[in-house]
């Protein structure tokens, strides 16, 4: 069980050229990984996610602010002692970063070699991690015979060789299918419920976040710019960044081109009522409108779920007579979060 902290941690390049202002790649970012969960870390390219999780495992040196992992601060540890602790920390990327000269079982095998694990011990572990993997049957291919979701089950094994007490993903599902990207995510999640192990994963795709993570984190240009459960920032998002998000993955909301459009289309009064987790009750929202003889049609909007909560909004067309197309609305927002949008 291994909790993460990054406290205030920044990193600083060199620019470029002889008098370029340094690069901040990660500008004073703080989160709190609990023991056990999995925190996504989610921004658009350049946001600094990588360079942070490679100041996490160690690979690089924070420029300002500490890094916990478990008891071990990565932040001021010596290099002999930072490359034990990074066998407790393991990693999986993007484009799998196998060996592909050697065999399935011999990937999985490294970094039991560099422990110096003996021989037999080490065939136990590697059979045992194939099994968990589903790859058993897999053990003597190389790894180029693969599809990519194989070979990302390979990565994952690998990781988990050592024991590691924390898994950190970078866009680890990236470059696979929809449907693989699943699958994977899928083993994730059991990697974290059945060995308890700390996930830090970091992405692109808001899809990948509702799929799997607890919390998350929205970078933007190096800083952490919103944080917390999954559901309460993605159904109620306060950045631009996560606004762009959400709007990307979820159509819960029409956009500004389209709401002109639907302007143009509806003539009556548009109404957006945004829902979170069962907080209206829709059908008193219909009889509301009913009882005051105001018509109404379903424009745009999307109910969707983010980690078992529901969430989205619905854009209402409010048809009859204005007088009691105002009644209507001032009595639904008795009722519920109610916008006007024309
Ligand atoms: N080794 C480096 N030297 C200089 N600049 C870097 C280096 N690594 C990353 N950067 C810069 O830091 C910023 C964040 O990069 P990165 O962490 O890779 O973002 P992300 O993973 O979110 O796409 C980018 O502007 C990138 O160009
Ligand atoms: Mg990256």
């Amino acid at each position: 069980m291994t909790r993460v902290q990054m406290i205030g941690v920044s990193k600083r390049y060199p620019g470029r050229g002889a008098n370029a202002a340094p690069v901040v790649a990660v500008d004073d970012v703080t989160i709190d990984v609990a023991s056990g969960e999995i925190h996504a870390i989610i921004g658009y390219s350049g946001a600094g996610k990588s360079t942070l999780l490679r100041l996490v495992n160690g690979l690089e040196h924070a420029s300002d602010g500490r890094i916990l992992v478990g008891d071990d601060e990565i932040t001021s540890l010596r290099e002999s002692k930072l490359r034990e602790v990074r066998g407790r920390i393991g990693m999986i990327f993007q484009q799998f970063n196998l060996f592909h000269s050697k065999r399935v079982a011999k990937n999985v095998e490294y970094p039991l070699v560099v422990a110096g694990v003996p021989a037999a011990e080490r065939k136990r572990r590697v059979a045992e991690l194939l099994e968990f993997v589903g790859l058993s049957e897999k053990s003597g291919a190389f790894t180029d015979q693969l599809s990519g979701g194989q070979k990302q089950r390979v990565g994952i094994a690998r990781a988990l060789a050592t024991n590691p007490g924390v898994l950190l993903a970078d866009e680890a599902t990236s470059a696979l299918d929809p449907q693989t990207s699943r699958e994977v995510l899928a083993l994730l999640k059991r990697v974290n419920a059945e060995f308890g192990i700390t996930i830090i994963l970091i992405t692109h795709e808001m899809e990948v976040v509702r799929e799997i993570a607890d919390r998350v984190t929205v970078m933007d240009s190096g800083s952490a710019v919103e944080q917390g459960d999954v559901f309460d920032v993605f159904s109620d998002p306060q950045s631009q960044t996560t606004k762009r998000f959400v709007a990307t993955a979820l159509p819960t909301e029409p956009r500004a081109e389209r709401l002109d459009e639907l302007r143009e289309r509806h003539r009556g009064r548009l109404i957006a009522l945004t829902f979170r987790d069962g907080d209206v009750d829709q059908p008193v929202v219909f009889r509301t409108l009913a009882e005051r003889g105001v018509g109404v049609s379903i424009v745009h909007g999307g109910i969707t779920d983010v980690g078992g909560r529901s969430f989205g909004k619905l854009t209402l067309e409010l048809i009859g007579d204005d007088l009691k197309v105002e009644h209507a609305i001032a009595a639904l927002a008795q009722e519920t979060a109610l916008e006007v949008l024309a």
